[in-house]
């Protein structure tokens, strides 16, 4: 079932989604070579206190930390650890999700530490391009599907793939509410887009052929790719309008 959002649900909706952007506007300067995962993780759940909210990741199914920090071929669901130091040309998605006043605010973005090689830093981009292409879909009376359409419309360029094994969520009380959205065409998303749906577009794009992944045995947690290629996402909390889209993540851009 999904939740078409009240006003009132939206004005809580966009403090969330507000305050999910700020963390991680608050973090970037902190991600650099030399700085472990875990230390981004205690800042994140330092300033989510301070601003009054809870960091849903934690014990989210048993997740162990409050944020995710997924590490060049990691595709998703990193765990923030004190070993976890990040060096010269790697790329980490931070993704961060907030609980203010019981609404979930979910977003995340995939940094580049130091010299980053070219051909990681197209796929950087490219990644961040295919979420915007995706949002971009989004109108009401259209179908959820030509999100993953226009994402694959864009990736199909580029020798990498979409993975398929997790996707967007419907969100609000909860962390991962219906609709499931994908990120590839699928005919699965034939859903009606409404005004007043919410819901997350992240796609997670492979630089290999391969979008399959694969769990850790170990952790149960960490997601990476089968054939070690990297990895990059994005992530926005949008509000369907009767304009298009409201994205609920974007932050404000304060020009000092
Ligand atoms: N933030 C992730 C998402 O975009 C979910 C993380 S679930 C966790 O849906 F348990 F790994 F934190
Ligand atoms: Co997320
Ligand atoms: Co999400």
């Amino acid at each position: 079932m999904i939740v078409i959002k009240t006003q009132e649900q939206i004005v809580k909706m966009r403090k969330a989604g507000n305050l999910a952007a700020q963390l991680l506007n608050y973090i970037e300067p902190f991600v650099q070579e030399g700085v472990s995962t875990q230390h981004l993780n205690d800042l994140c759940e330092e300033f989510t206190q301070k601003n009054g909210a809870i960091s849903a990741p934690l014990n989210y199914h048993g997740f162990p930390k409050s944020i995710c920090t997924s590490i060049n071929d990691v595709v998703c669901h990193g765990i923030p650890a004190e070993e976890d130091i990040l060096k010269d040309g790697d790329i980490v998605n931070v993704d961060v999700t907030v609980i203010l006043d019981g609404y979930h605010g979910d977003t995340s973005r995939t940094f580049m530490i130091g010299d980053v090689d070219e051909k990681i830093k197209n796929l950087v981009q490219r990644a961040e391009n295919a979420m915007y292409r995706g949002i971009a879909a989004v109108e009401p009376g259209k179908y959820l599907y030509e999100v993953g359409k226009a994402i694959e419309k864009y990736i199909g360029k580029f020798d990498y793939s979409i993975v398929q094994t997790y996707g967007g969520h419907g969100i609000g009380k909860k962390f991962h509410e219906d609709p499931h959205v994908l990120h590839h065409f699928s005919k699965d998303n034939k859903i009606r887009l409404r005004e007043g749906m919410i819901f997350t577009v992240e796609p997670m794009i492979n630089m290999g052929k391969s979008y399959d992944v694969v769990t850790s045995s170990v952790d149960g947690w960490t997601v990476t790719t089968v054939d070690g290629s990297v990895s990059a996402q994005f992530e926005h909390t949008i509000l369907v309008t009767s304009e298009g889209t409201e994205i609920l993540t974007q932050g404000v851009v304060i020009i000092a």
